[in-house]
C-alpha cells in the first residue's frame, strides 16, 4: 500500500517536490541512515541492566525531569531514542521489554525501518504540522485509509477529521454528537470510563480525583460495563439503568460514549449482545453512538473492536489515536456539523501523518486481522501463559482481548499492583496498571511485530518478578 507523501502518478513528474522525493541523493540518504540504525540497533536484542557509568547521570536527568514537570514521573523512564522491536534502550543504558509502547502506541516497536522510512519522508516536507489551512496529500490519504477501514463492513462513515491527542479527537466526538442532537446536553457513558484530560474528557472520565477542583462541563450519567463472569446478568442491569435514564431525562441525551473493550477501566471485553441490547433502545431515541477505538484499535480481529463484536449498524461516530500516531473522529454524513464547530490549526505533524500511514501497512501486511489472525492467536498463547503462572503464583486471569491482555495480581488493590509493576520494571518488563477494585497489570505488545519469542521473554520476566513480589507480600 502507497505510503509516501504523494503519489509518483506521471502527472506530478512536472513538480518540484515531486523531483526531491525522486533525486538519487534522496534515496541513497534513507538507505544510509536505514543502515545505520539497523547496525546500532542490533545491539539491543535483549533485556539488560543499567551501565553503572551512566546512573548518576540519568538520576540527574530524571530529577530535572520531575523538576520541569512540576512531580516526579510515574516510572523513572527516559529513554536514548533507539530500540529494536519491543526492546527499548534507556538512557542508563538498560535495555526494558517494552510490552506496554507508551500505552499503545508503538504498534511496530521501536526503531522499526518502516517508521524511520515515512519519517524521511516526513522531514522532506515543507512544514512540520498538518493543519486546516495546511494540508498535504498524505493528510488526505490517511483520511481516506481511515473512512475506508471503518466502513469496510457496513458502518456509515464518510467523513474524517484527524486532530493531535486522543482526548481532541473525543472532544470534536461529543461536538459533532451534541450538535447533532442539539439542545440535547447530556452524555451516557460507562463506569469506570476513560475519554482523556480536556475539561470535558474530565466530566466522561469516570475518576473523581481526575475532575477534582474543576467545574463540570458536562452532566454525564453511567451504566455498569458487561461483567464476563455474568454476561447475562449484568448485561440486563446496565439495560434497565439505561432504561430507567432515558426515562427520567427525556430527549436530553446527546450522546452515548463508550470503549468496545474497557481500556484505563481495567481490560474487561464487551461483547455483541452487550452492546446490541443496549445500542437498540439509543437508536429508537435517536441518541448518537460514539465508539471510542483510541486504546483498542487494531487489536482485536478486526481492525475496529465495534467491528470484532459486529456493531458496525450502531457505529455513528468513532474515534482512534494511539498506534495510528495521528488521531481522528470519523462520522457519517448524518452527523456533519450545520455550523463551522470544527477547525484546528494543527490536526497532525508531517511525521505522524506518514508514520500512521506506514502503521496501518505494517498492521495489515503482519497478518495480525482475521479470527484466526496474529492478534488472537498471540492472545491465546500469551493467555495460556499467564494461566500457567496464575497456577504459582498469586494472579488472576488472564483479562482483556487480543492485543489487549492483562491480570490481577494478588489482592488486586492498586498498592500490591503497583508494587508488582515496579519490580517487573527493575527486572526489565514493562507493564502497567489499569481498572480499580481490582487494579490490574495490562500489556499492550506491538501487534504488527511481537513474536511468540518476545512472549515467551515477557512471561520469563514476569516470572522472576513475581517470585520477588511473592516474598515481599
Ligand atoms: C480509550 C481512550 N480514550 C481516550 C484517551 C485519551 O487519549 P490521549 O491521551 O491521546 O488524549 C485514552 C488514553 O489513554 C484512551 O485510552
Amino acid at each position: 500500500m502507497d505510503s509516501s507523501p504523494a503519489k509518483s502518478a506521471s502527472s506530478h513528474q512536472s513538480l518540484a517536490a515531486e523531483s526531491l522525493r525522486a533525486d538519487p541523493r534522496v534515496a541513497e540518504a534513507r538507505r544510509l541512515i536505514a543502515a545505520a540504525v539497523s547496525e546500532h540497533s542490533s545491539s539491543i536484542g535483549g533485556t539488560r541492566g543499567a551501565n553503572p557509568s551512566l546512573v548518576s547521570e540519568y538520576k540527574a536527568l530524571l530529577e530535572r525531569l520531575g523538576a520541569a514537570r512540576g512531580g516526579p514521573p510515574f516510572w523513572p523512564y527516559l529513554a536514548s531514542g533507539l530500540g529494536n522491536g519491543p526492546y527499548v534502550e534507556l538512557a542508563d543504558g538498560s535495555v526494558k521489554l517494552d510490552f506496554i509502547s507508551g500505552i499503545g502506541v508503538h504498534g511496530c516497536g521501536h526503531s522499526h525501518p518502516a517508521m524511520i522510512d515515512a519519517a524521511i519522508d516526513a522531514a522532506l516536507e515543507d512544514t512540520v504540522m498538518q493543519g486546516n489551512l495546511q494540508q498535504h496529500p498524505p493528510s488526505l490519504r490517511m483520511c481516506e485509509r481511515l473512512i475506508a477501514m471503518a466502513s469496510e463492513s457496513g458502518a456509515k462513515i464518510d467523513h474524517c477529521l484527524l486532530s493531535t491527542s486522543g482526548a481532541m479527537a473525543n472532544e470534536n466526538a461529543l461536538k459533532i454528537a451534541l450538535h447533532h442532537k442539539s439542545p440535547a446536553d447530556r452524555v451516557i457513558a460507562f463506569d469506570n470510563a476513560f475519554a482523556g484530560r480536556t475539561l470535558a474528557m474530565a466530566a466522561v472520565t469516570d475518576r473523581p480525583n481526575y475532575r477534582m477542583g474543576l467545574p463540570l462541563a458536562l452532566s454525564v450519567d453511567y451504566l455498569p460495563f458487561r461483567d464476563p463472569a455474568d454476561p447475562e446478568r449484568s448485561t440486563r442491569a446496565a439495560l434497565d439503568e439505561l432504561r430507567r435514564l432515558l426515562k427520567r431525562h427525556p430527549g436530553r441525551y446527546g450522546a452515548f460514549w463508550a470503549e468496545p473493550i474497557a481500556g484505563e477501566g481495567g481490560y474487561y471485553p464487551g461483547s455483541h449482545e452487550f452492546f446490541a441490547a443496549l445500542c437498540k433502545p439509543l437508536r429508537d431515541e435517536g441518541v448518537p453512538i460514539i465508539f471510542d477505538e483510541v486504546q483498542s484499535f487494531s487489536r482485536s480481529s478486526r481492525p475496529f473492536a465495534f467491528q470484532h463484536y459486529g456493531l458496525d449498524e450502531f457505529a455513528d461516530i468513532i474515534t482512534v489515536g494511539k498506534i495510528t500516531q495521528v488521531c481522528a473522529t470519523l462520522y457519517g454524513e448524518a452527523f456533519k456539523p450545520k455550523a463551522p464547530i470544527l477547525s484546528q490549526t494543527f490536526t497532525g505533524s508531517s511525521s505522524s501523518i506518514a508514520t500512521g500511514l506506514a502503521m496501518l501497512d505494517q498492521l495489515n501486511s503482519g497478518g495480525c486481522f482475521g479470527a484466526a489472525g496474529e492478534n488472537m492467536k498471540r492472545h491465546q498463547y500469551f493467555a495460556d501463559g499467564l494461566e500457567e503462572l496464575g497456577k504459582k503464583y498469586p494472579l488472576r486471569g488472564p483479562y482483556g482481548e487480543g492485543m489487549m491482555i492483562g491480570f490481577t495480581p494478588a489482592d488486586g488493590t492498586f498498592e500490591r499492583a503497583k508494587r508488582l509493576m515496579t519490580i517487573m520494571y527493575e527486572v526489565g518488563l514493562l507493564g502497567f496498571v489499569c481498572g480499580s477494585d481490582p487494579t490490574r497489570i495490562r500489556f499492550l505488545p506491538p501487534p504488527a511485530t511481537t513474536t511468540r519469542k518476545h512472549i515467551d521473554d515477557a512471561l520469563s520476566l514476569l516470572e522472576q518478578s513475581l517470585e520477588k513480589f511473592v516474598q515481599q507480600i
